[in-house]
Parts: C-alpha cells; sequence; structure tokens
C-alpha cells in the first residue's frame, strides 16, 4: 500500500521533462472553457506535465493571447488556441483527452444545480462534437452540477452516435483532495499520506468519504469523524462564501483535474497509478452514475473497484446519496429527451 501512494505521488509530482525526453509524442489535452477561472490553471498545469505534448485551449472568447503567454513556457509542448462555437470541433478532434470546463460557476446562495440550465447545453454541445470527432478520446467533466451533466454528455454522445462509458468521467478529484488535506492537517500528517476513497457524486451530502477505509487508519472520534465529513461535503460552498460572489473554486480545482488528467494520461500509457475515483456509469448502486475507485488503462476503466467495505453510517450516508444521485441523473437524461 505505502509503495503504491509514493508510486502515485511521484507520478503525479514527475512535471521536470528531461531533454531526452522532448521529442516523443505523448498526449494531446483539450481544455474546453480555456481562459474561465479553472481552465487558465489547469492548462497551466498540464502545461508544466511531460506527458501533455500537445495542449489544446478552446474557449467562446478568444484564447490567443492566452496560448501565446502559455507557448513561451520552456516545455516541450505545442499549444494550439482555437475560439468561438464554430472551432470547437477542431480543438476536440484529434485529442486523447478532453477536459470540459466550460460554464458558469455559482454565486453565493446558488447550490451546483442552480447551473444546470445554463451549464447543460454546453456540456451536450462538447460532449456531442468529442463522439463525432474524437470517439476514442477520454472526456473529463468538471463543469457543474456534475451530478447532472455527465448524464447530459452520455445522452448527447449516444445521440451523435458514440458512447463509451468507460471513457467518460465526472471529475470528482477535488473531494478526494479536499479529503486528505483535512484529514491529514487533523492528523499533523502530510496530505500526501493520506489515501481515502470518496464514492458517490459532487454535491452535498451525495459527496461521501469513506473514513472506515482511510489510509493510514483515521485518528479520531465519531463527532470528528462527522465535522470532517461536513467540512468536505461543503468545501464547494466554503470557497464560494469565501469569494464573496467572485466564482468558485478555481485553483484547487484546477489542481484537482489536473491530477485527474495525469492519471488519464498514465492509465493511457498503461502504466496506471493507484486507482482514483470519478463519477461514472455504474452498477454499483441503483444510481446510474456513480463515483468509486477506478483503475485506469489506455480504453478508460480498466476496472471499477465497486463499493469499498463501508460502516453503519456510511451505509446510511450511501442511501442518502444515492437517492439524490438517481435524481440528477434522471434530469440529465430528461433534458436530453
Ligand atoms: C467545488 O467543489 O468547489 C466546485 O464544485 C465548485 C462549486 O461550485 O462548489
Amino acid at each position: 500500500q505505502s509503495s503504491a501512494i509514493s508510486q502515485c505521488r511521484v507520478c503525479w509530482r514527475l512535471y521536470q521533462a528531461t531533454p531526452g525526453q522532448m521529442q516523443t509524442r505523448q498526449f494531446r489535452v483539450a481544455v474546453i472553457g480555456a481562459v474561465g477561472g479553472i481552465g487558465q490553471p489547469l492548462s497551466l498545469l498540464l502545461m508544466a506535465n511531460k506527458l501533455v505534448t500537445e495542449l489544446v485551449l478552446h474557449d467562446l472568447t478568444a484564447t490567443k493571447g492566452f496560448g501565446q503567454d502559455l507557448s513561451h513556457i520552456d516545455r516541450a509542448c505545442q499549444v494550439k488556441s482555437f475560439f468561438g462555437e464554430d472551432q470547437m470541433k477542431s480543438a476536440i478532434k484529434g485529442s486523447d483527452i478532453v477536459m470540459i470546463t466550460a460554464g458558469m460557476p455559482r454565486k453565493p446562495g446558488q447550490t451546483r444545480d442552480f447551473l444546470f440550465d445554463t451549464n447543460a447545453p454546453i456540456v451536450a454541445k462538447a460532449a456531442g462534437l468529442v463522439s463525432q470527432h474524437a470517439a476514442h478520446a477520454m472526456v473529463g467533466i468538471i463543469t457543474n452540477p456534475v451530478n447532472a451533466v455527465v448524464a447530459v454528455a452520455a445522452e448527447a454522445m449516444k445521440k451523435a452516435g458514440y458512447y463509451d462509458p468507460d471513457r467518460l468521467f465526472g471529475v470528482t478529484t477535488l473531494d478526494v483532495v479536499r479529503a486528505e488535506k483535512f484529514i491529514g492537517d487533523h492528523m499533523s500528517i502530510h496530505p500526501g499520506k493520506v489515501r481515502i476513497p470518496v464514492i458517490g457524486g459532487h454535491a452535498g451530502t451525495t459527496i461521501v468519504p469513506i473514513f472506515s477505509q482511510c489510509q493510514p487508519p483515521f485518528e479520531g472520534d465519531e463527532k470528528c469523524i462527522a465535522s470532517i465529513v461536513k467540512r468536505i461535503q461543503t468545501g464547494g460552498d466554503e470557497v464560494v462564501k469565501a469569494k464573496a460572489g467572485q466564482g468558485s473554486a478555481t485553483l484547487s480545482m484546477a489542481y484537482a483535474a489536473a491530477r485527474f488528467t495525469n492519471a488519464l494520461m498514465l492509465g493511457l500509457k498503461g502504466e496506471p497509478g493507484p486507482p482514483e475515483c470519478a463519477y461514472v456509469q455504474s452498477d454499483a448502486t441503483e444510481a446510474p452514475f456513480f463515483s468509486t475507485p477506478l483503475t485506469l488503462g489506455p480504453k478508460g476503466i480498466e476496472e471499477n473497484h465497486g463499493l469499498p467495505e463501508l460502516d453503519e453510517c456510511e451505509k446510511e450516508q450511501l442511501k442518502v446519496a444515492v437517492d439524490a444521485l438517481k435524481k440528477s441523473a434522471a434530469k440529465g437524461v430528461k433534458f436530453m429527451e
């Protein structure tokens, strides 16, 4: 276990490309929504990842200056910039990975679900184009509400002609990152040493951190667990409130999305790190989409590890999450009917 943890950490931190690695084509990664609050830092982090040799930026507004800026960074990565609805197809075509972050963030007092009407059509459009022009790409959806728009993306891909459930992921890595950080701080250990599955979805009580499976074992009583669970579930709200009208989490979300993109690339190379949780089509529960630990491979999900062992309290939390996630998925499907 501990060597797997260090392997993951090493992979994640292996950013410096050596000159010998400069010429090898690794992966073309497209960021849809590249000029946004998450898109910019995500693009920067991807630019710095040696596995990305072609970084494609797309947004509705001009991306050229931003692409020019990134292209001065001394990495063996070509930057390509596209903008506007018409150029979304060119951005997506030929990509190995498409990370969708386009859409509106929420404001204080709004739930993620409040964004559905605005963001669902954007996700549907991008997912449909992936299906038509980059059918074998891995798709990561960061745009909220993740719980519902992943179902929108799946339906849009079916309509467009090609849908592979093993290649479509709702990015829930920020919930895992928050869990590792809050637990690490509580236990006075480096957050990078904490491994904990965070299952379910990406909103409020659909986020279920499995403390009973935490490694190293969590030190603290039930009250303490309840308070950290609550903080993980409301981490997004905490940031929205602190930003006071200036949007939601961007930097931590970009960090988490870059970590997940790195995991996808390691999978594509056939060198997967330890399992990462993501919100995918699943039969682990009655909810059609559900986040559980996944081993990633060249074809996307290589193995869905399903539900971890749960204690009684976690079983109760699971029920609540599944009920809510069934409704979210149904909302996404209905939108596409
Ligand atoms: C988060 O978890 O921080 C993101 O989903 C953004 C949000 O609206 O909370």
